[in-house]
């Protein structure tokens, strides 16, 4: 079984995850909507994350929407003291299966207390705001109205922590004004560096910085440099992937998602994995920024 101890720990605000954690997205089905085509094998995914030292997993009540968090609660609850549960608000799900935003104050609470009924919490960990001005990625607008909504729900105690997701630097500048923000999660991997200069900010300022889509996302990283290395260091390239993002920064939170008990496996694995300096080269040469 993998140490994932190996891989380290950072904090999120005064809760401890270990770097290593799990995304919950791939759990609903097909385009993240409706249920899955394989119920119990979600519920034995998440078992044994959990049994593996997987202290973190990120959801969302859209992820389904509700699904997602209805099988977290049906997996896990009553939740382990040390299991760290993030979501993300900020959006609804058309009948379409469409992401529509949802940032007026109504649409916030209710999605705080859709996420705390789902997975059965009197208490959020962890609530990032998604922003929405695009849906694919960050852009520039006013996040003070959203954000001061979820210092309210932080004050009356139903959100421990906030962080910002779908986000420039300057809205995270700007979010700190209004609350602590604990941790940035937007789209980053080898082959999508836009983020490189916030992540050293981030990591100056002991932020936590979680890539969503660590292996691609929708479409899994593929690079014939990524391959070569991995076939060198006997790998696969979605586990270089993610070795390259442990040792890119220590600030960098890993969640990838898997519907698959082996994928699990092989993800978790990467807590034993410290790549060479030559392939962390190799690797850079990737991506590139912007
Ligand atoms: N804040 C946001 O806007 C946002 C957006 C997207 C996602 N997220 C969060 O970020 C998490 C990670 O992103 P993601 O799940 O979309 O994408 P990802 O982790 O980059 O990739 C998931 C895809 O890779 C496959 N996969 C996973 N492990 C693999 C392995 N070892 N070998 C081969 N294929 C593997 C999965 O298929 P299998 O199921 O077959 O393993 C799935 O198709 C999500 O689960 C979600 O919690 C946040």
């Amino acid at each position: 079984m993998a140490t994932l101890t190996k891989a380290g720990s950072f904090e999120l605000g005064n809760l401890t995850v270990k770097r290593l954690g799990y995304g919950a997205m791939q759990l609903a089905g097909p385009g993240v909507f409706g249920p899955p085509k394989d119920r119990a094998e979600a519920i034995a995914v998440l078992r044994e994350a959990v049994e593996s030292g997987v202290d973190h997993i990120d959801t969302s009540d859209f992820y389904g929407p509700h699904v997602t968090n209805q099988i977290i609660r049906e997996a896990l609850h009553p939740y382990a003291d040390d299991l760290v549960i993030v979501t993300k608000v900020g959006a609804v799900r058309g009948d379409d299966g469409s992401w529509n935003p949802a940032f007026s104050k109504e649409a916030l609470i209710r999605a705080v207390h859709d996420n705390l009924t789902n997975l059965g919490l009197d208490a959020l960990d962890v609530v990032n705001l998604r922003a929405m001005f695009d849906v694919h990625g960050p852009v520039e607008g006013d996040l003070e109205e959203p954000l001061t909504v979820l210092a309210e729900l932080q004050q009356q105690g139903l959100v421990k922590h906030i962080g910002l997701s779908n986000v420039t630097a300057r809205q995270v500048a700007d979010g700190r004004k209004i609350t602590e923000i604990v941790c940035v999660q937007n789209q980053y991997n080898l082959a999508h560096r836009s983020d490189d200069a916030l992540i050293e900010e981030l990591a100056t300022e002991g932020t936590a910085y979680v890539p969503f889509f660590p292996l691609g996302g929708f479409s899994p990283l593929q690079s014939s440099t990524l391959s070569d290395v991995a076939g060198r260091l006997d790998l696969t390239p979605m586990q270089v992937a993610l070795a390259w993002l442990l040792k890119r920064s220590p600030n960098i939170l890993l969640i990838p998602g898997t519907s698959s008990r082996i994928h699990l496996r092989q993800n978790l694995a990467v807590a034993d994995v410290d790549l060479p300096a030559d392939a962390m080269a190799e690797l850079d040469g990737i991506g590139s920024a912007g």
